[in-house]
Protein backbone atom coordinates (compact mmCIF):
# COMPACT_ATOMS: atom_id res chain seq x y z
CA UNK A 1 0.00 0.00 0.00
CA UNK A 2 1.19 3.36 -0.98
CA UNK A 3 2.52 5.01 2.02
CA UNK A 4 2.00 8.53 3.78
CA UNK A 5 4.75 10.57 5.07
CA UNK A 6 4.39 12.87 7.49
CA UNK A 7 7.18 15.83 7.18
CA UNK A 8 6.90 18.09 9.85
CA UNK A 9 8.72 20.72 11.30
CA UNK A 10 7.93 23.38 13.85
CA UNK A 11 5.16 21.68 16.12
CA UNK A 12 5.33 18.24 17.77
CA UNK A 13 4.52 15.67 14.91
CA UNK A 14 3.92 12.94 17.55
CA UNK A 15 -0.14 13.62 17.89
CA UNK A 16 -0.44 13.51 14.47
CA UNK A 17 1.09 10.41 14.19
CA UNK A 18 -0.42 8.56 16.65
CA UNK A 19 -3.91 9.96 15.39
CA UNK A 20 -3.05 8.92 11.76
CA UNK A 21 -2.39 5.40 13.09
CA UNK A 22 -5.26 4.86 15.01
CA UNK A 23 -7.24 5.80 12.55
CA UNK A 24 -5.95 3.74 9.96
CA UNK A 25 -3.87 0.81 11.16
CA UNK A 26 -4.11 -0.31 8.08
CA UNK A 27 -1.80 2.24 6.31
CA UNK A 28 2.00 2.65 6.27
CA UNK A 29 2.41 5.80 7.45
CA UNK A 30 6.44 7.13 7.99
CA UNK A 31 7.78 9.89 9.84
CA UNK A 32 10.02 12.19 8.40
CA UNK A 33 13.71 12.06 9.03
CA UNK A 34 14.14 8.82 10.96
CA UNK A 35 11.13 6.95 9.51
CA UNK A 36 11.02 7.65 5.79
CA UNK A 37 12.97 4.17 4.60
CA UNK A 38 12.72 3.90 1.00
CA UNK A 39 11.87 7.40 -0.89
CA UNK A 40 10.11 5.39 -3.81
CA UNK A 41 6.95 4.21 -1.41
CA UNK A 42 5.97 7.22 -0.64
CA UNK A 43 2.51 8.44 -2.59
CA UNK A 44 1.66 11.06 -0.17
CA UNK A 45 3.22 13.85 2.21
CA UNK A 46 1.55 15.43 5.01
CA UNK A 47 3.68 18.68 5.66
CA UNK A 48 4.33 21.34 7.53
CA UNK A 49 7.51 23.21 7.01
CA UNK A 50 9.05 20.51 5.39
CA UNK A 51 12.72 20.87 4.22
CA UNK A 52 13.22 22.25 0.98
CA UNK A 53 13.80 19.43 -1.18
CA UNK A 54 12.15 16.58 0.06
CA UNK A 55 9.23 16.35 -2.25
CA UNK A 56 11.89 16.02 -5.17
CA UNK A 57 13.41 13.10 -3.70
CA UNK A 58 10.15 11.63 -3.53
CA UNK A 59 9.73 9.74 -6.92
CA UNK A 60 6.35 8.85 -6.54
CA UNK A 61 4.55 11.65 -4.84
CA UNK A 62 0.89 11.78 -5.73
CA UNK A 63 -0.36 14.49 -3.58
CA UNK A 64 1.23 17.26 -0.67
CA UNK A 65 -1.60 17.84 1.92
CA UNK A 66 -0.48 21.14 3.87
CA UNK A 67 -1.22 20.63 7.43
CA UNK A 68 -3.14 23.70 8.06
CA UNK A 69 -4.96 26.17 6.21
CA UNK A 70 -1.94 28.17 4.55
CA UNK A 71 0.33 26.88 1.57
CA UNK A 72 3.21 29.22 1.90
CA UNK A 73 5.68 26.44 3.25
CA UNK A 74 4.92 24.31 0.54
CA UNK A 75 5.29 27.01 -2.01
CA UNK A 76 8.69 27.98 -0.28
CA UNK A 77 10.17 24.69 -1.76
CA UNK A 78 11.86 25.96 -5.38
CA UNK A 79 11.79 21.94 -6.30
CA UNK A 80 8.31 22.16 -5.57
CA UNK A 81 7.20 18.83 -7.59
CA UNK A 82 4.48 19.11 -10.16
CA UNK A 83 1.79 17.28 -8.13
CA UNK A 84 -1.67 18.66 -6.46
CA UNK A 85 -0.78 20.66 -2.80
CA UNK A 86 -4.29 20.09 -0.63
CA UNK A 87 -4.72 23.01 1.83
CA UNK A 88 -7.03 22.07 5.14
CA UNK A 89 -10.57 23.29 5.31
CA UNK A 90 -12.52 21.76 8.71
CA UNK A 91 -15.18 23.42 10.95
CA UNK A 92 -12.97 23.18 13.61
CA UNK A 93 -10.24 25.33 12.37
CA UNK A 94 -12.61 27.62 10.81
CA UNK A 95 -13.97 28.28 14.33
CA UNK A 96 -11.16 28.10 16.05
CA UNK A 97 -10.26 31.24 14.03
CA UNK A 98 -13.54 32.94 14.53
CA UNK A 99 -13.07 32.28 18.14
CA UNK A 100 -9.41 34.49 17.75
CA UNK A 101 -11.24 37.06 15.49
CA UNK A 102 -14.43 38.18 17.51
CA UNK A 103 -11.82 37.52 20.74
CA UNK A 104 -9.89 40.05 19.95
CA UNK A 105 -12.39 42.29 17.86
CA UNK A 106 -14.10 42.81 21.58
CA UNK A 107 -10.95 43.59 23.48
CA UNK A 108 -10.04 46.55 21.58
CA UNK A 109 -13.56 47.27 21.16
CA UNK A 110 -14.54 46.96 24.67
CA UNK A 111 -11.22 48.49 25.64
CA UNK A 112 -10.11 45.32 27.63
CA UNK A 113 -6.18 46.17 27.54
CA UNK A 114 -6.99 49.16 29.28
CA UNK A 115 -9.25 48.04 32.00
CA UNK A 116 -6.72 45.18 32.50
CA UNK A 117 -4.34 48.24 33.34
CA UNK A 118 -6.65 50.13 35.56
CA UNK A 119 -7.03 47.12 37.47
CA UNK A 120 -3.41 46.86 38.61
CA UNK A 121 -3.68 49.94 39.81
CA UNK A 122 -6.49 49.32 41.53
CA UNK A 123 -8.33 52.05 39.33
CA UNK A 124 -12.45 52.19 39.19
CA UNK A 125 -12.90 54.36 35.93
CA UNK A 126 -15.61 53.59 33.32
CA UNK A 127 -14.60 54.91 29.78
CA UNK A 128 -17.60 56.05 27.87
CA UNK A 129 -18.67 52.59 25.66
CA UNK A 130 -20.20 53.19 21.70
CA UNK A 131 -22.57 49.87 20.80
CA UNK A 132 -20.59 47.56 18.53
CA UNK A 133 -23.63 48.78 15.80
CA UNK A 134 -21.52 51.99 15.41
CA UNK A 135 -17.96 50.41 15.08
CA UNK A 136 -16.54 49.17 11.40
CA UNK A 137 -14.26 46.02 11.29
CA UNK A 138 -13.04 45.32 7.77
CA UNK A 139 -11.89 41.81 7.10
CA UNK A 140 -8.64 41.57 4.59
CA UNK A 141 -9.66 38.34 2.74
CA UNK A 142 -12.75 37.12 2.30
CA UNK A 143 -12.11 33.05 1.94
CA UNK A 144 -13.10 30.79 4.16
CA UNK A 145 -11.77 31.83 7.72
CA UNK A 146 -12.57 35.74 6.87
CA UNK A 147 -16.20 34.91 5.83
CA UNK A 148 -16.68 33.07 9.20
CA UNK A 149 -15.23 35.36 10.94
CA UNK A 150 -16.97 38.47 8.93
CA UNK A 151 -20.34 36.43 9.34
CA UNK A 152 -20.09 36.03 13.10
CA UNK A 153 -18.66 39.54 14.06
CA UNK A 154 -22.35 40.66 11.65
CA UNK A 155 -24.36 38.52 14.68
CA UNK A 156 -22.59 40.58 17.14
CA UNK A 157 -23.80 44.01 15.55
CA UNK A 158 -20.35 45.45 13.82
CA UNK A 159 -20.27 47.20 10.35
CA UNK A 160 -18.37 44.94 8.63
CA UNK A 161 -16.66 45.29 5.55
CA UNK A 162 -14.65 42.84 3.47
CA UNK A 163 -12.14 43.03 0.77
CA UNK A 164 -11.10 40.34 -1.67
CA UNK A 165 -9.06 40.05 -4.96
CA UNK A 166 -12.29 39.28 -7.25
CA UNK A 167 -15.73 39.99 -5.91
CA UNK A 168 -17.43 38.82 -3.64
CA UNK A 169 -21.34 39.14 -2.40
CA UNK A 170 -21.90 38.13 1.68
CA UNK A 171 -25.00 38.85 3.71
CA UNK A 172 -25.27 42.33 5.89
CA UNK A 173 -21.67 42.75 4.76
CA UNK A 174 -20.21 45.43 1.79
CA UNK A 175 -17.97 44.25 0.05
CA UNK A 176 -14.59 45.79 -1.78
CA UNK A 177 -12.45 44.36 -4.34
CA UNK A 178 -8.99 44.51 -6.04
CA UNK A 179 -6.78 47.17 -5.91
CA UNK A 180 -9.33 49.70 -6.78
CA UNK A 181 -11.42 48.83 -3.63
CA UNK A 182 -8.85 48.98 -1.86
CA UNK A 183 -8.74 52.56 -0.32
CA UNK A 184 -12.39 52.79 0.15
CA UNK A 185 -12.51 50.05 2.38
CA UNK A 186 -9.18 50.99 4.42
CA UNK A 187 -11.00 54.40 5.17
CA UNK A 188 -13.91 53.37 6.57
CA UNK A 189 -12.72 50.55 8.96
CA UNK A 190 -11.67 51.27 11.88
CA UNK A 191 -10.92 47.69 13.42
CA UNK A 192 -8.87 45.98 10.31
CA UNK A 193 -8.52 42.49 10.54
CA UNK A 194 -6.18 40.85 7.90
CA UNK A 195 -6.60 36.83 7.22
CA UNK A 196 -4.92 37.01 4.11
CA UNK A 197 -2.52 34.21 2.26
CA UNK A 198 0.83 34.89 2.67
CA UNK A 199 2.07 35.41 -1.66
CA UNK A 200 3.71 37.65 -3.37
CA UNK A 201 1.30 39.70 -3.77
CA UNK A 202 0.43 40.18 -0.09
CA UNK A 203 3.79 40.42 1.03
CA UNK A 204 4.59 43.30 3.42
CA UNK A 205 1.29 44.74 2.83
CA UNK A 206 0.56 45.97 6.50
CA UNK A 207 2.56 48.69 5.93
CA UNK A 208 2.38 52.04 7.20
CA UNK A 209 0.93 53.92 4.45
CA UNK A 210 -1.67 51.43 4.59
CA UNK A 211 -2.51 51.29 8.18
CA UNK A 212 -2.64 55.50 7.75
CA UNK A 213 -5.56 55.28 5.62
CA UNK A 214 -7.96 53.37 8.13
CA UNK A 215 -10.24 55.87 9.54
CA UNK A 216 -9.35 57.01 13.28
CA UNK A 217 -11.83 59.35 14.12
CA UNK A 218 -14.83 56.77 14.21
CA UNK A 219 -16.63 55.33 16.96
CA UNK A 220 -13.66 53.08 18.27
CA UNK A 221 -11.88 56.03 19.09
CA UNK A 222 -8.91 54.78 16.86
CA UNK A 223 -7.79 52.18 14.35
CA UNK A 224 -6.73 48.89 15.68
CA UNK A 225 -4.93 45.66 13.32
CA UNK A 226 -5.25 42.11 14.07
CA UNK A 227 -2.85 39.66 11.89
CA UNK A 228 -3.89 35.97 11.98
CA UNK A 229 -2.79 35.78 8.63
CA UNK A 230 1.11 35.60 8.04
CA UNK A 231 3.99 37.27 9.80
CA UNK A 232 5.30 37.63 5.86
CA UNK A 233 2.63 40.31 5.04
CA UNK A 234 3.08 42.93 7.91
CA UNK A 235 6.30 44.84 8.36
CA UNK A 236 6.73 45.04 12.16
CA UNK A 237 8.88 48.69 11.99
CA UNK A 238 5.84 50.01 10.36
CA UNK A 239 3.44 49.05 12.97
CA UNK A 240 5.40 50.48 15.79
CA UNK A 241 5.87 53.32 13.77
CA UNK A 242 2.01 53.55 13.44
CA UNK A 243 1.53 52.83 17.25
CA UNK A 244 3.98 55.83 17.62
CA UNK A 245 2.34 58.66 15.80
CA UNK A 246 -0.90 57.39 16.68
CA UNK A 247 -2.10 56.40 13.21
CA UNK A 248 -2.62 52.72 15.15
CA UNK A 249 -4.07 52.75 18.42
CA UNK A 250 -3.61 49.14 19.39
CA UNK A 251 -3.01 45.81 17.38
CA UNK A 252 -3.32 42.20 17.72
CA UNK A 253 -0.25 40.11 16.20
CA UNK A 254 -0.81 36.51 16.20
CA UNK A 255 1.94 35.90 13.38
CA UNK A 256 5.83 37.27 12.95
CA UNK A 257 8.19 36.94 9.74
CA UNK A 258 10.40 35.20 12.26
CA UNK A 259 9.08 32.94 15.00
CA UNK A 260 8.93 32.09 17.62
CA UNK A 261 9.07 36.15 17.74
CA UNK A 262 12.80 37.07 18.69
CA UNK A 263 12.87 38.44 22.67
CA UNK A 264 14.74 41.63 21.58
CA UNK A 265 11.72 42.64 19.63
CA UNK A 266 10.31 45.84 21.02
CA UNK A 267 6.29 44.49 19.86
CA UNK A 268 6.73 42.09 22.86
CA UNK A 269 6.43 45.29 25.70
CA UNK A 270 4.73 47.77 23.98
CA UNK A 271 1.84 48.35 25.79
CA UNK A 272 -0.71 48.92 22.79
CA UNK A 273 0.28 45.52 21.42
CA UNK A 274 -1.20 42.21 22.15
CA UNK A 275 0.80 38.72 21.11
CA UNK A 276 0.06 35.32 20.31
CA UNK A 277 2.20 32.32 19.62
CA UNK A 278 0.94 31.90 16.13
CA UNK A 279 -2.17 29.74 18.12
CA UNK A 280 -5.08 31.58 16.35
CA UNK A 281 -6.37 28.71 14.47
CA UNK A 282 -4.02 25.67 15.75
CA UNK A 283 -4.40 22.73 13.30
CA UNK A 284 -5.71 20.19 15.84
CA UNK A 285 -4.57 16.68 15.06
CA UNK A 286 -7.72 15.00 16.70
CA UNK A 287 -9.88 16.91 14.73
CA UNK A 288 -7.80 17.35 11.21
CA UNK A 289 -6.11 13.81 10.48
CA UNK A 290 -9.22 12.37 9.48
CA UNK A 291 -9.87 14.77 7.21
CA UNK A 292 -6.74 14.36 5.41
CA UNK A 293 -7.29 10.63 5.74
CA UNK A 294 -10.51 10.85 4.24
CA UNK A 295 -9.23 13.12 1.00
CA UNK A 296 -6.21 10.14 0.36
CA UNK A 297 -9.17 7.70 0.47
CA UNK A 298 -11.74 9.67 -1.84
CA UNK A 299 -8.52 10.18 -4.23
CA UNK A 300 -7.66 6.50 -4.09
CA UNK A 301 -11.39 5.95 -4.95
CA UNK A 302 -10.92 7.86 -7.87
CA UNK A 303 -13.26 11.26 -6.52
CA UNK A 304 -10.90 14.17 -6.68
CA UNK A 305 -9.44 15.94 -4.46
CA UNK A 306 -10.91 18.96 -2.63
CA UNK A 307 -9.26 21.77 -1.56
CA UNK A 308 -6.78 21.95 -3.68
CA UNK A 309 -4.47 24.88 -4.43
CA UNK A 310 -4.23 27.18 -7.50
CA UNK A 311 -0.27 27.23 -8.07
CA UNK A 312 -0.53 30.39 -9.91
CA UNK A 313 -2.49 32.36 -7.36
CA UNK A 314 -0.44 30.99 -4.37
CA UNK A 315 -3.04 30.17 -2.48
N1 LIG B 1 -2.65 32.35 12.50
C1 LIG B 1 -3.18 31.16 12.36
O1 LIG B 1 -3.25 30.36 13.30
C2 LIG B 1 -3.73 30.77 11.01
C3 LIG B 1 -4.48 29.59 10.93
C4 LIG B 1 -5.03 29.24 9.71
C5 LIG B 1 -4.84 30.07 8.59
N2 LIG B 1 -4.11 31.21 8.72
C6 LIG B 1 -3.92 32.07 7.54
O2 LIG B 1 -5.18 32.49 7.05
C7 LIG B 1 -5.10 32.55 5.64
C8 LIG B 1 -6.49 32.57 5.03
O3 LIG B 1 -7.08 31.28 5.12
P1 LIG B 1 -8.41 30.92 4.28
O4 LIG B 1 -8.66 29.48 4.51
O5 LIG B 1 -9.49 31.88 4.59
O6 LIG B 1 -7.88 31.18 2.80
P2 LIG B 1 -8.73 31.25 1.44
O7 LIG B 1 -10.04 30.55 1.62
O8 LIG B 1 -7.82 30.82 0.36
O9 LIG B 1 -9.07 32.80 1.28
C9 LIG B 1 -8.13 33.77 0.96
C10 LIG B 1 -8.83 35.10 0.74
O10 LIG B 1 -7.85 36.11 0.51
C11 LIG B 1 -8.16 36.80 -0.69
N3 LIG B 1 -6.92 37.24 -1.34
C12 LIG B 1 -5.86 36.50 -1.69
N4 LIG B 1 -4.93 37.26 -2.30
C13 LIG B 1 -5.44 38.50 -2.36
C14 LIG B 1 -4.98 39.74 -2.88
N5 LIG B 1 -3.78 39.84 -3.47
N6 LIG B 1 -5.78 40.81 -2.77
C15 LIG B 1 -6.98 40.72 -2.18
N7 LIG B 1 -7.49 39.58 -1.65
C16 LIG B 1 -6.73 38.49 -1.76
C17 LIG B 1 -8.90 35.81 -1.54
O11 LIG B 1 -9.63 36.51 -2.52
P3 LIG B 1 -10.62 35.72 -3.54
O12 LIG B 1 -11.79 35.31 -2.68
O13 LIG B 1 -10.98 36.75 -4.53
O14 LIG B 1 -9.85 34.55 -4.08
C18 LIG B 1 -9.75 35.11 -0.49
O15 LIG B 1 -10.91 35.85 -0.23
C19 LIG B 1 -4.24 31.34 5.29
O16 LIG B 1 -3.63 31.50 4.03
C20 LIG B 1 -3.23 31.33 6.40
O17 LIG B 1 -2.06 32.03 6.02
C21 LIG B 1 -3.55 31.57 9.91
Amino acid sequence: MPAILLAVTGLDPQPWEERMRALAPQRDIRLWPQGLGDPADIAYACAWHAPRGLFARLPRLRAIFSLGAGVDHVFADPDLPDVPVVRIVDADLTMRMTEYVVLHVLMHHRRHRLYDTQQRGRVWHEHAQPPASAVAVGVMGLGVLGCAAALALVRLGFRVAGWSRTPKTLPDVETFHGDTGLNGFLRRTEILVCLLPATPATQGMLELELIRKLKRDGAAGGAYLINAARGALQVDADILAALEEGSLAGATLDVFASEPLPPASPLWRHPKVTITPHNAAASDPRALAANVLRQIECFEAGLPLEHVVDRARGY
